[in-house]
């Protein structure tokens, strides 16, 4: 139980680590949640600071959700837990701590990428399954929240299909914080005000 918790502990602490934010003020100086959209994600970077640093706080996010998931996994094995069950807290945890950062004043990021990353390194075939229709629909609409949340929620779909429980959970889990992180984007959509990809405006 207390690796477990040790387990969360760590993770969340890992996903504090903004991406967003670092890139942002080391480019321009200045907390990238006043600026675009507010959020403390890579859609907002690209849209403030353009491609190569949209880029950058992607790759940053999704990394920090792998190495969340890599770490239980290494604590896992070296206090004999249960692998599976350590990697998917270990999900939990990262995105949690993207989303509410305690060092940020509990203001963070939407979890997109990171929950990306910490998916891939648990299930790959559903995670990049997922980026694909994410990638389609922001293709097709060029909505990155749409894409956004519709990709997250074929995870559960996919989990169910293939019986996987503790799978289903997590990505219930997920999908729900992914659909209330993006409330406002989704009024947004409803009402055909939601910004398009790479739009600086309001
Ligand atoms: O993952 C974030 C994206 O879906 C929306 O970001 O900045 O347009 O609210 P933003």
């Amino acid at each position: 139980m207390l690796s477990y918790i040790l387990i969360i502990i760590i993770a969340y602490l890992l996903g504090n680590i903004s991406t967003s934010y670092l890139v942002a003020k080391k480019m321009i100086g200045v907390d990238i949640r006043t600026q675009g959209s507010g959020n403390a994600g890579s859609t907002n970077v690209l849209r403030t600071l353009g491609k190569k640093a949209g880029a950058i706080t992607f790759l940053g996010d999704l990394l920090k959700g792998m190495i969340a998931v890599f770490i239980a996994q290494i604590v896992a094995r070296l206090t004999g837990l249960d692998v599976v069950t350590s990697g998917y807290i270990a999900v939990i945890g990262v995105v949690c701590g993207h989303n509410w950062p305690a060092f940020l004043g509990f203001r963070g990021g939407k979890g997109v990428a990171t929950s990306l990353g910490a998916m891939i390194a648990v299930n790959p075939i559903i995670a990049l399954t997922c980026f694909g229709i994410f990638l389609i629909i922001v293709a097709v609409t060029k909505y990155v929240s749409l894409g956004s949340v519709l990709g997250i929620s074929m995870s559960p779909i996919f989990m169910m299909f293939l019986n996987n429980k503790k799978g289903l959970l997590v990505t219930l889990f997920l999908t729900i914080s992914v659909i209330y992180t993006h409330r406002e984007n989704i009024k947004r959509l409803l009402k055909g005000t939601e910004r398009k990809i790479g739009q600086k405006k309001e």
